[in-house]
């Protein structure tokens, strides 16, 4: 069978000007609005994309072995209950491995890899590709905390069921509010054809130094990952920031159940951008990323509201006794 080859559709650079537009606002804001903040996504350029492959590997980040734990122990329950024949979605697909690792077991019949970080996603389409040659995949760049209005390529439209697939607890840097808001496009996204739902992994309440360990890792690298994002920026919005006037600062914040990741002056700077600048005094912070965490029953409501049907779940409770992580299968409609 001749091999084929990935579609994409690119909407996320069509927005440029958007793009920096929301960066110099949120550089902007002072400490009586709480301070300048970026969003999580623009943590992701190809190289925040392959720091975050190396993060995964550390030994301080439980997430990712966590979670592929739990698809091995129970990934033949799980495809009992996924439809056939389903596009199966990945949202923030970064290297396509997690989706790549279901294929047999879920079989479907379209792979469409959705995120922000292109260049990166192309590269790894590709490569996966030539893994299954006969597999129909798109590749879309989108911005999907604007929106999850999938393109028509996506397979809206084609009478297959839909697989959204969200794992790695990526919905944990959405506020309850917008983790909400999110889900309820998620939904819709399912479409009408019986069978499609959701499958989304979820990060667990737990020991504040785990957290934090998991965050702030011995080797430097998740430090590597927070601080390229200034780089990703100076690009973006034309701004001149210093790598070495900041530094990564980790926290969990008890209150809102998060880790919260930070920059920080190293000293008094001013930063300046085409249009604007921003002073920062000595010690003052930038947020840079919420990884909200969970309780299986509180996420399990959070699905029910935004409309999905009782949820299926499998945490490493079931095996190791201690819950970390979960993973929830949500159908669209109530079966
Ligand atoms: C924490 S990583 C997870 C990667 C992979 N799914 C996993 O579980 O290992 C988050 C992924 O979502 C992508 N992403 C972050 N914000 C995004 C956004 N607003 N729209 C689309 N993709 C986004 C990032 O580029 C990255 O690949």
């Amino acid at each position: 069978m001749p091999m084929k080859t990935p579609r994409f559709i690119q909407i996320y650079q069509d927005n440029a000007q958007v793009v920096q537009q929301e960066l110099v606002q949120g550089l902007a804001s002072n400490p009586a609005h709480g301070g300048a903040t970026t969003s999580p996504k623009f943590l992701y350029d190809a190289l925040g994309s392959r720091l975050f492959e190396a993060i995964t590997e550390l030994p301080e980040y439980y997430p990712t072995r966590t979670e592929a734990a739990i698809f091995r122990t129970h990934g033949d329950a799980m495809a009992r209950q996924m439809p056939k024949g389903a596009t199966l979605i990945d949202l923030g697909a970064g290297n396509c491995g997690k989706a790549a690792s279901l294929f047999d077991r879920f079989a479907p019949a379209r792979y469409v890899a959705v995120d922000i970080s292109v260049d990166f996603l192309r590269g790894a389409l590709e490569c996966l590709q030539r893994q299954y040659p006969a597999l129909d995949m798109v590749g879309v760049g989108l911005d999907f905390s604007r929106t999850l209005e999938l393109p028509p390529e996506a397979g809206a439209n084609d009478g297959s069921p839909r697989l959204l697939f969200y794992p790695g607890s990526s919905i944990g840097n959405f506020t309850p509010d917008e983790a909400l808001v999110f889900l309820r496009q998620a939904h819709a996204a399912c479409g009408p054809v019986p069978g499609s739902g959701l499958l989304i992994g979820v990060d667990l309440v737990k020991d504040t130094a785990e957290l934090e360990a998991a965050y702030d890792d011995a080797l430097g690298v998740t430090a590597a990952f927070n601080r390229n994002l200034l780089l990703h920026i100076n690009r973006l919005a034309g701004s001149d920031f210093a790598l070495a006037d900041w530094s990564h600062v980790a926290l969990y914040n008890t209150a809102h159940s998060r880790i919260e990741m930070h920059l920080q002056s190293r000293r008094a700077v001013t930063v300046t951008w085409p249009g604007g600048h921003r002073a920062f005094v000595a010690g003052e912070r930038m947020h840079t990323e919420n990884s909200y965490k969970w309780t299986v029953e509180g996420f399990a409501d959070l699905l029910q509201q935004a409309g999905f049907a009782t949820p299926s779940v499998w945490t490493d409770a079931q095996t190791t006794g201690q819950g970390r992580f979960a993973v929830l299968w949500a159908p669209a409609q109530t079966p």
